[in-house]
């Protein structure tokens, strides 16, 4: 980790925050890589992503003396490398970050992209800056540790990238399911690094074109809208994700836009992928609902990101409440 760091420039004063979960399984090897470093245990979880955890960051700063010219390292899930990168965006007007993502999520999605923030008690990530790190330091091994439902989790995602961007990307994950929950690190490398690229991709042209960010959205309609109704107790947000591209897809087949065979293809790999939990017992009702608040309406006609195909996508600004309750059955709601 030395190696990287040195590589990135960065400034010698480091401080390095993660939680006592994180610092159990790799605590070790992130300070033999970097000798000496100061280190903050904070915990991690949707529920201290707060101003409590953040405000123990800043007074941990502040009694250590760190400077301008110092650099914060968030080593943990998306959590910790939110909350600590709003840390470090804020702290002093701003210090430099390094993300060292320790879950497939983070290391596929939330270190990509500058975005950090904390939730607040009225509404999730509604406090929140643009930060982009220096550098994003993804070490496959990391992953080793991570309980299956996590790995789960932020593979959905990785089928996401897939389903938008990237046929390869999806058959890969087809083909090599069984070596990527065995976390073989060349597989593990190759998903991280097609779905980082895809990102980034997406988030430069965003800058020149203005929507394209959008299809990252792809899943998220519906997902939003079932982890709120479930009070994001029930659902890890890529197995909610998991359902919305579901809805998504069986809207792209009901509208003719892609074929049967790849619709099939994706239920089948989010079937193989292992068992979601049950939303049989959410009314539809409550669910459109949730979909109507969620900040894709526009003058309160739904917008939706449906597949075309696998590897790209259409968004739509028409979706009508019978076609998304219909669409929403496909996946059990009632
Ligand atoms: N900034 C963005 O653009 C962006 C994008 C997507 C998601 N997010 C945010 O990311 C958060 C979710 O992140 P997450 O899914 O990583 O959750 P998380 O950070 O809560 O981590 C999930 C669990 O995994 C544990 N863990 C982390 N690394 C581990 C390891 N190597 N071995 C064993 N256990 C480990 C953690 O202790 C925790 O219990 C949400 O708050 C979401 O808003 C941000
Ligand atoms: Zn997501």
């Amino acid at each position: 980790m030395a190696r990287w760091l040195a590589e990135t420039g960065v400034g010698e004063r480091r401080f390095v925050v993660a939680s006592p979960n994180v610092w159990k399984h790799h605590g070790e090897t992130v300070a033999a890589g970097l000798p000496g470093v100061e280190h903050l245990l904070v915990p991690d979880g949707e529920r201290a992503k707060n101003h409590q955890t953040l405000g123990r960051i800043y007074d941990w700063l502040i009694e250590s003396g760190a400077d301008r010219s110092s650099t914060v390292i968030a080593v943990g899930g998306g959590v910790i490398g939110d909350t600590v990168g709003f840390a470090a965006a804020s702290y002093l007007r701003g210090v430099d970050l390094v993300q060292v993502p320790t879950t497939l999520l983070a290391q596929v999605d939330s270190s990509v992209g500058g975005k950090v923030g904390v939730n607040h008690a009225r509404g999730k990530n509604l406090i929140g800056a643009f930060h982009p790190p220096v550098a994003v330091i993804a070490d496959p091994r990391l992953l080793d540790t991570l309980p299956r439902r996590e790995l789960r989790a932020g593979l959905y995602e990785v089928v996401k990238y897939g389903v938008i961007a990237s046929r390869p990307l999806f058959e890969r994950i087809v083909t090599d399911l069984p070596r990527i929950f065995a976390r073989e690190p060349e597989i593990m490398t190759a998903i991280v690094a097609d779905s980082c690229r895809i990102k980034a991709e997406v988030v430069a042209a965003d800058e020149r074109e203005g929507d394209r960010r959008r299809v990252l959205n792809y899943g998220h309609t519906a997902g939003h809208a079932l982890e709120a109704v479930t009070r994001y107790r029930r659902l890890r947000h890529g197995e909610a994700v998991a359902y919305g591209m579901l809805v998504a897809a069986n809207l792209g087949v009901e509208r003719g836009l892609i074929d049967k065979s790849d619709h099939a293809a994706l239920v089948e790999l989010i079937g193989r992928m292992g068992p979601l939990p049950q939303v049989t017992d959410l009314p539809a009702a409550e669910v459109l609902d949730a979909m109507r608040r969620d900040k894709k309406v526009v003058a309160g006609r739904l917008h939706m990101v449906l597949p075309r195909g696998l590897g790209d996508t259409v968004i739509v600004d028409d979706v009508t409440e019978k076609e998304a309750r219909r669409a929403l059955k496909s996946i059990g709601v009632r």
